[in-house]
């Protein structure tokens, strides 16, 4: 029912893990099933110099957030920006039906964390 990309993420997830002072980190949730991604990028100059993460969930769920990591590695915030569950989906050579909303999580994660850094809460504002 997977394609074999998304097998192959799944099987060999590309940069999992956690950065040593990031300039955001941010979690998401599917209230749905549950599932979780915690996610950590290095921001240099607009351009994102780094990604990691953490993921609790299905395989999909961890296929999808590789994808997206390195989808964005290198990219300008606002090419993150622009990255949708649909591209993640599209670029694993699409996911079953019932699994579709688990591409949601990574690319959710991905435009929270870059909004979140161009537009920190006021409390991390005034604590800086
Ligand atoms: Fe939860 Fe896939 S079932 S993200």
């Amino acid at each position: 029912m997977y394609t074999d990309k998304v097998m192959e993420h799944f099987s060999n997830p590309r940069n999992v893990g956690q950065i040593e002072n990031p300039n955001v980190v941010v979690k998401v949730g599917d209230p749905g099933c549950g599932d979780a991604v915690l996610i950590f990028l290095k921001i240099d100059n607009n351009i994102i110099t780094d990604i990691k993460y953490k993921v609790y969930g299905c395989g999909a769920a961890i296929a999808t957030t590789s994808m997206a990591s390195t989808m964005v590695m290198g990219k300008s915030l606002d090419e993150a920006l622009e990255v949708t569950d649909e591209k993640v989906a599209g670029a694993l050579g699409g996911l079953p039906e019932n699994k579709q909303h688990c591409s949601n999580l990574a690319a959710t994660a991905i435009r929270a964390a870059v909004t979140r850094y161009l537009h920190p809460p006021e409390e991390e504002v005034s604590a800086s």
